[in-house]
């Protein structure tokens, strides 16, 4: 036959524009869009749905090392699981480097972890928290040149942060070997201090590590990167930007011409620092504690315009999960004594999609072309994933068919991660990924995944 799969009736939207079309795919790849495709070996039947090119959430934590006692609850085949099952195709996990160990020997090790497990495609950032000369001789400019051309800095945490001379020191290896930085943007020195002060103060409850971290902790930690970075003259990614404040110091340096891009994520749309504090259950805030914290509800209204006004290129999940009544998860023997033990991060990488397509397009704030971009397009641009992001002729067949209309309750018992809550449970949503096909296999169908593991691929990246 001509063509292995035919989805008909469709209306296939990209970032820039939506017709109605069938979509031809073989072996794996788009091969033709058109009006009417006959000759197929199979036909899905899209009538009344949007084809949209698969997710691609470019901030995901997966199967991380975090700390003594302390395990994330995704593995590499949950966690893409849940990914195929909230309408994704590609995700992009960080190998973490620890401090004093190799940066090679780390991506090596979460390859390995990946390897075989995979329900959709794989592209690996990294994680670099050494600026020794070895690592900055030698490790980053070959790992960069092998096509890992993206990674993460930190600010912030006492295993991962840099100090101003070293991040310079990061930025001008990625400035000569074309990488682009993703920054952690919260001050080090400045959450100690109030950390300090608030334990002195007997104020321990999961609340307190909103008020750990305000706004201007992370204001003046993107003032100093964007800064950092126009000095080198290299481009970065401020990670999940949470409110105004960060996002003003963004629209400034887009302003002035660098190249700084923006994520933002659903926490910094839906919830609230007040979510962290414990609801008849003490510790249940610890269920939302992640960093940057959740703001105050004026600050959802600031991440929009953004998302609008175009500050904010990617929506990304930062899905970092950690079970909550469990001791190895957020309620720890010493997380349960202070917030500051608390381990950071919160399941969404399944429900990171319905969730602004529910409050950006069903509510009318953003268009489907903006919605693609934010989801799919901008991730696969921006880090180099080429043949991804798009319904053309000659991309990957990686394609999520959407009801828009489709209600839904998001509850922990239709997800599949590996997480024992959602922060978003009873939030109601309308617009849902009924089908998702990775290289022209359904992968996702109806809630349930009927993919098999190893079917996602471990990409690699193209040296810029
Ligand atoms: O709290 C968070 N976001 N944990 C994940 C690690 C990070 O900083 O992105
Ligand atoms: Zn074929
Ligand atoms: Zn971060
Ligand atoms: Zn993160």
């Amino acid at each position: 036959t001509e063509l292995d799969l035919a989805i008909r009736g469709g209306t296939v939207v990209t970032a820039a524009d939506s017709v109605r079309a069938d979509i031809g795919i073989r072996d794996g790849r788009i091969v033709a869009i058109a009006d009417r495709l006959e000759g197929a070996a199979r036909e899905i039947d899209a009538t009344g749905l949007l084809a949209l090119p698969g997710g691609i959430d470019s901030h995901v934590h997966i199967a991380q090392a975090a700390g003594t006692g302390i395990v994330m609850a995704d593995d590499f085949a949950s966690a893409t699981a849940a990914a195929a099952a909230g309408g994704n195709t590609l995700v992009m996990p960080f190998a973490l480097q620890a401090r004093g160990t190799s940066l090679r020997e780390a991506v090596q090790a979460y390859r390995g972890l990946a390897e075989g497990r995979c329900y959709v495609d794989v592209a690996m950032h990294m994680i670099v928290s050494d600026a020794s000369p070895g690592v900055l001789g030698q490790e980053l400019p070959s790992l960069v040149k092998d096509g890992y051309t993206s990674f993460k800095v930190f600010m912030t945490y006492d295993d991962l942060v840099l100090s101003d001379r070293e991040l310079l020191q990061v930025f001008d290896v990625a400035r000569r070997e074309g990488a682009l930085v993703m920054v952690h943007c919260e001050g080090y020195d400045a959450i100690r201090f109030l950390t300090e002060r608030l334990e002195r103060e007997g104020r321990t409850a999961p609340y307190y590590h909103a008020v750990s971290r305000p706004e201007i902790v992370e204001r003046e930690a993107a003032h100093r990167a964007i800064s950092h970075a126009e000095l080198v003259d290299v481009p970065i990614m401020i990670v999940h930007v949470s409110g105004r404040e960060a996002m003003e110091q963004v629209r400034w340096a887009q302003a002035r011409g660098l190249k700084v891009y923006a994520e933002t994520c659903p926490q910094y749309i839906t919830l609230t620092a007040e979510d962290l504090r414990d609801a008849g259950v003490e510790m249940s805030g610890a269920k939302y504690v992640c960093s940057p914290p959740p703001r105050e509800a004026e600050s959802h209204a600031a991440i929009w315009e953004g998302l609008v006004q175009g500050v904010f290129q990617t929506f990304s999940s930062d899905h970092c999960p950690f079970r909550y009544d469990d001791p190895a998860g957020k309620l720890t023997p010493r997380g349960r004594t202070s917030f500051r033990w608390v381990p950071n991060g919160i399941p969404g990488i399944e429900t990171r999609l319905p969730i602004l397509f529910s409050e950006g397009v069903s509510k009318g704030r953003i268009s489907l072309q903006r919605f693609v971009e934010l989801s799919s397009t901008n991730h696969a641009r921006i880090y180099g994933l080429t043949r991804k992001g798009s319904i053309a002729v000659g991309y990957d067949a990686d394609i999520a068919l959407w009801d828009p209309t489709r209600r839904e309750t998001i509850r922990q018992e239709i997800l599949h991660h590996g997480a024992d809550y959602t922060p978003w449970e009873g939030f109601e949503v309308v617009g849902w990924p009924v089908t998702t096909i990775l290289r022209g296999e359904v992968i996702a169908e109806a809630g349930r995944v009927v993919g098999t593991p190893g079917q996602g691929r471990i990409l690699d990246r193209q040296p810029r």
